[in-house]
């Protein structure tokens, strides 16, 4: 996320249309008048903004902010990889409807980052509690963030084994995905999957599940009723027991929360 100024908004929109007829090329000349901070980001907005209108320049801007982009989200590179592989930028049918985007963003080299410190954080902050875990992930996601904690879990030695897993998540593709992953990995335990909202199911969520993880998810929902949702889905006694940043760039934190009972 980038925030603009009043004043930044007003170049951003007179460079634009300059875009757009071609009057601007990606070589850093009218850029000038950007923050030199946003140049990156203008060319990838450039660039989306030619993609959406099918112009064949689109890659020349994709490509010149890729060259800048930062280490974290990579975005020009990400958008300029679609293009490539499908030739052209198409709206999804739902958020997350087809895995391969999401599944390509948690290969970067700075999101397995985040992952694996992510694991050895929650490993660490979460109380042991040998016997059989019964696990609730909100916003699943293809389970490969699951897939990681739940070992590293067990082989630090905070449960012994998996017995229930929850997956919860709107997306069907993802949840497939998840769910799969999980019973091949966990074949002895019961994997349930949910094809829904957290907003719309909460109340029925109930446990008991000893650990609730929410990664790089909870952004999706609404905001103001976290807390609410959460107590309504997990009862009384389950609290947040961490949170952390699993992804930092220089314009926004996401982040990943685990809840459990209080040991
Ligand atoms: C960025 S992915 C994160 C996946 C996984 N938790 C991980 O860390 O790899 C966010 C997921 O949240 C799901 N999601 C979006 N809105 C949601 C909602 N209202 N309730 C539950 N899940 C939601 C999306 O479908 C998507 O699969």
């Amino acid at each position: 996320m980038l925030t603009l100024r009043p004043a930044d908004v007003a170049i951003w929109s007179e460079l634009l249309p300059e875009v757009l007829s071609g009057k601007m090329e990606p070589d850093g000349r009218a850029e000038r008048r950007l923050d030199p901070e946003q140049v990156g980001a203008f060319r990838f907005f450039a660039g989306s903004a030619l993609a959406a209108r099918a112009d064949a320049r689109a890659p020349a801007w994709l490509g010149a902010g890729a060259a800048v982009d930062g280490p974290d989200l990579r975005a020009s590179h990400y958008v300029a990889e679609i293009l490539l592989r499908c030739g052209h930028l198409a709206a999804p049918s739902g958020p997350f409807s087809d895995p391969r985007a999401f599944a390509h963003f948690s290969r970067l080299p700075a999101m397995q980052a985040c992952r694996a410190e992510f694991v050895s954080f929650a490993v660490d902050s979460l109380p042991p509690e040998p016997g059989s875990l019964r696990v609730l992930d909100i916003g699943c996601g293809d389970g490969g963030m699951l897939a990681e904690l739940l070992p590293a879990l067990i082989g630090a030695g905070r449960w012994d084994e998996v017995s229930a897993v929850t997956l919860l998540d709107p997306s069907p593709a993802m949840l497939s995905s998840a769910k799969a992953r999980i019973a091949s990995a966990w074949p002895d335990s019961h994997v349930e999957g949910r094809i829904a909202r957290l907003e719309d199911v909460a109340s029925t969520l109930a446990g008991p599940h000893d650990l609730v993880v929410g990664s790089l998810s909870l952004h999706h929902m609404p905001r103001e009723r976290w807390m609410e949702l959460l107590a309504e889905a997990l009862g009384p006694d389950v609290r947040p027991l961490g949170i952390r940043t699993a992804l930092a760039t220089p314009h926004a934190d996401l982040f990943a929360l685990h809840l459990g009972r209080p040991g």
